[in-house]
């Protein structure tokens, strides 16, 4: 494994050779993600029962748009907007997404989001804005505390999946996460901890997210954790200068997903986030999903021309995946 593209190799193992599904399940999966925890993204709180208050519903040009007070607990309460078909016959697949910009800002302009024509091929999509759930500051009071960030909005979108499990108008089988960029970082983690989500999409999540920590094109790990120390815990600076020692890259991660359908998205000019680096690991984790039988069709890599963004390009390709689920 020393010549896969955007990685200085070796990479260490996922699993070692004749590890069985059962070992990978109760030993080395739970094994990987506490290192994970350890090493890199550090604690997410304890979870809590959801509560939920709807604040309006009304129809709009193609879907119906739900506002909703959700209770996170120890984050307090985050404005959750649920957009659905005007019109099901049964539970929706449902996008689980974290946005940057704020509910409504998803409506117009260069930030909107494809509902209308998620809804019209049967899809819900709930969001939140991140910053309601963790601050993205260097200097908020809450990184004096062992949460960090990305761990932190990883956590958010458990509790997103805490509500939409007692939401009766969504398919409790087809919850997928969805997030871009540091958000992407945060969707692979929650996807990796929580199998309650059916399907992740890691949305050009760059370093910190499937992009390997020894990559060798874009953000490095020293840089990440000199501009953005909130994100990742202490110990992960500690591999500043030397990331050949992690016991892990983030193909450990991303076979934590295995078996459940992931999409790794990215774009032609963002190489900032080693889109090379990030589809090699993903051929690094395929074997876990041989070893647990999922289905490797469903194992995707999708790339589109043009820079880092969320656009209605990437929303048709998300679509086309959930669509397979
Ligand atoms: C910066 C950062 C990336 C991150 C990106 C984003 O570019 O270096 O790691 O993914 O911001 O969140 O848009």
């Amino acid at each position: 494994m020393d010549d896969l593209k955007g990685i200085a190799g070796p990479l260490p193992h996922v699993f070692v050779p004749g590890t069985t599904a059962d070992q990978w399940r109760t030993k080395r999966r739970p094994e990987l993600l506490k290192q994970f925890t350890g090493l890199m993204y550090g604690e997410a709180p304890p979870a809590e029962a959801p509560k939920a208050t709807v604040v309006n519903e009304k129809p709009m040009d193609g879907f119906l748009l739900r506002n909703i007070r959700l209770h996170t607990g120890i984050l307090g309460p985050v404005a959750l907007q649920l957009t659905l078909p005007l019109k099901q016959s049964k539970p929706v697949p449902t996008f689980l997404a974290l946005n940057f910009t704020g509910n409504e800002s998803l409506h117009s302009g260069p930030t909107a989001w494809s509902f209308a024509e998620a809804a019209r091929r049967g899809f819900a999509i709930a969001t939140v804005c991140y910053e309601e759930l963790a601050a993205d500051r260097k200097e908020s009071p809450l990184y004096e505390s062992k949460y960090r960030a990305v761990s932190l909005w990883a956590w958010g979108f458990s509790r997103m999946v805490d509500w939409a499990l007692t939401v009766p108008e969504l398919d409790s089988k087809k919850l997928i996460a969805l997030g871009h960029s540091r958000l992407g970082k945060a969707t692979l983690l929650a996807g990796a901890r929580d199998e309650r989500l059916a399907a992740v999409i890691p949305h050009q999540s760059g370093t910190g997210g499937a992009a390997p920590s020894r990559g060798t094109i874009g953000e490095s790990v020293q840089r990440i954790n000199t501009v953005f120390p909130h994100w990742f815990n202490d110990a992960y600076k500690k591999f500043n200068e030397r990331t050949a020692d992690l016991p892990f890259d983030q193909h450990c991660l991303l076979a934590c997903v295995a078996p459940r359908p992931i999409l790794l998205s990215n774009a032609q000019e963002d190489t900032w986030a080693n889109y090379d680096g990030q589809f090699s690991l993903l051929d690094a984790a395929l074997p876990t999903w041989k070893l647990l039988g999922g289905d490797e069709k469903l194992v995707q890599k999708f790339m589109r021309p043009g820079k880092h963004a969320l656009t209605p390009e990437d929303w048709t390709a998300f679509l086309a995946f959930a669509e397979k689920l």
